[in-house]
């Protein structure tokens, strides 16, 4: 592969940023510094280079609907938003529960235009699988039923479990909301007739996700392995992190929907902002951020769930949970960074950094020599609107749609391809990450 050389950014590396000049070989980072030259030049006169993000945490739905997602169409999608990895997760139809599974899912994922990674699937007899899989970024449980079939609500199994994963080295990914709450609840709301979209929230309380999270937690302590809460949403899931990090292996992300939407957006978006875990209130989100910002939680990943419209503006209880995030969480960082709420430093730790440390993917995650030439180019003074027309998800909405914001990438490059171009995808061969875990 021919050389590049990215002129004139600035560059975002983790504890500074630098102006200069990157150059690229072979797909990997070779030297960063000052007038560089070979091969192709790109001149960014001046933009922001960010490392690529990693998105931990997708939803692409194949197998099983491919109407709403495929790899593809997802893959776009993150290339759009400035995302060079996605990890995606196991509830697709059937559930990636078995190695022939999860090499099947690998098929479909050959049409990636970034490069990917699995989480496998936790169901209640699969330890087996468990103890053999190879090649994944963790093993995922749902603590409290969602979108798919997935569930384990037995402690005994998750205890089970989570051990064979300690021996392993392998990290576990929690969806943690109480299946018994929130059974109870919704029945509950259900048959006194509440059909508005509040009482979804209701249905789903911060105790539930708190119960579930502070009993896995728990059980990890026990266990000895370690857990990644995946979307905090409440505040009372904040302090229990705040526990149980100085004393087990745990580490945690939060959703853009949670930092930048709560309970009060149903009145404009309705069942729209149907989620799992649901809209919180301002408090909560105030809670998110302060643990962003302080290191309780360690990510930001966006839970991208493409469900489509026709689907979403059914009832409360029939609508599907979940929203498109892949093209809209860098704007929307990006717009908070323009307003002063964070630092591009903190961004890329948040979203490329901590990712590939917490899920030990290989030479990913900084802007270093050596490491894959994963980088996202971002021009902090372009603002427009999310426009639904525009996106590249094939469920073509956004929750985010009419909001104008500023900052947005320009470029993705992934192994020193630019794949994302000024709204334009090219052609690219996304590759499966590497585990510094496994041999
Ligand atoms: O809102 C959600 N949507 N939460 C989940 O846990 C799953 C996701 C989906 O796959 O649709
Ligand atoms: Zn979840
Ligand atoms: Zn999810």
């Amino acid at each position: 592969m021919s050389e590049l050389v990215i002129k004139n950014g600035k560059i975002v590396l983790p504890e500074r940023t630098i102006s200069g000049d990157i150059l690229i070989a072979e797909g990997k980072i070779e030297k960063i510094g000052k007038n560089l030259s070979g091969g192709i030049i790109l001149d960014v006169k001046g933009k922001y280079v960010l490392p690529g993000l990693i998105d931990a945490h997708v939803h692409f739905r194949e197998p099983g609907g491919s109407n709403k997602e495929d790899w593809f169409t997802g893959s776009s999608a993150a290339a759009a938003g400035g995302v060079s990895c996605v990890l995606e997760m196991p509830n697709t139809q059937p559930p990636t529960v078995t190695g022939e599974l999860l090499n099947e899912k690998r098929k479909y994922a050959r049409r990636s235009v970034v490069d990917y990674g699995f989480h496998f699937g936790a169901s209640t007899s699969n330890i087996d699988e468990l103890r053999r899989v190879e090649g994944i970024a963790s093993v995922k449980f749902y603590m409290g039923s969602t979108t798919g079939s997935l569930l384990v609500e037995s402690d005994a199994i998750l205890y089970e479990q989570l051990r064979v994963l300690a021996k392993r080295n392998i990290p576990a990914t929690v969806h943690a909301e109480s299946e018994r709450m929130i059974s109870y609840l919704t029945n509950k709301l259900r048959s006194t007739c509440r059909i508005d979209a509040e009482a979804y929230s209701e249905a789903r309380p911060n105790m539930s996700a708190a119960e579930a999270a502070n009993r896995i937690l728990s059980l990890t302590k026990l266990a000895g392995n370690h857990t990644h809460l995946c979307h905090v949403s409440t505040k009372e899931e904040v302090d229990i992190l705040g526990i149980y990090r100085a004393n087990a292996q745990v580490s945690s992300e939060a959703a853009p929907h949670h930092l930048f939407l709560t309970k009060k957006d149903y009145k404009e978006l309705g069942t729209r902002a149907k989620t799992n875990p649901p809209m919180r209130s301002k408090e909560d989100q105030d809670a998110l951020w302060k643990a962003l910002m302080n290191g309780t939680i360690d990510m930001i990943a966006t839970d991208h769930a493409p469900h489509l419209l026709d689907s979403k503006d059914w009832g409360i209880w029939e609508a599907p949970s979940g929203v498109p995030g892949l093209e809209t969480m860098l704007p929307l960082l990006l717009d908070a960074v323009n307003h002063d709420r964070l630092t591009l430093e903190q961004v890329a730790r948040l979203t490329a950094e901590n990712p590939a440390r917490i899920f030990s993917i290989k030479n990913k995650g900084q802007i270093k020599a050596g490491y894959d030439a994963d980088l996202t180019i971002v021009d902090m003074s372009l603002a427009k609107k999310v426009e639904n027309d525009k996106l590249f998800t094939k469920c073509a909405w956004s929750p985010f749609a009419g909001r104008k914001l500023k900052g947005w990438p320009v470029k993705t490059i992934v192994r020193g391809n630019v794949v994302y171009d000024e709204g334009t995808i090219n052609k690219n061969k996304g590759e499966e990450v590497r585990y510094d875990r496994f041999s």
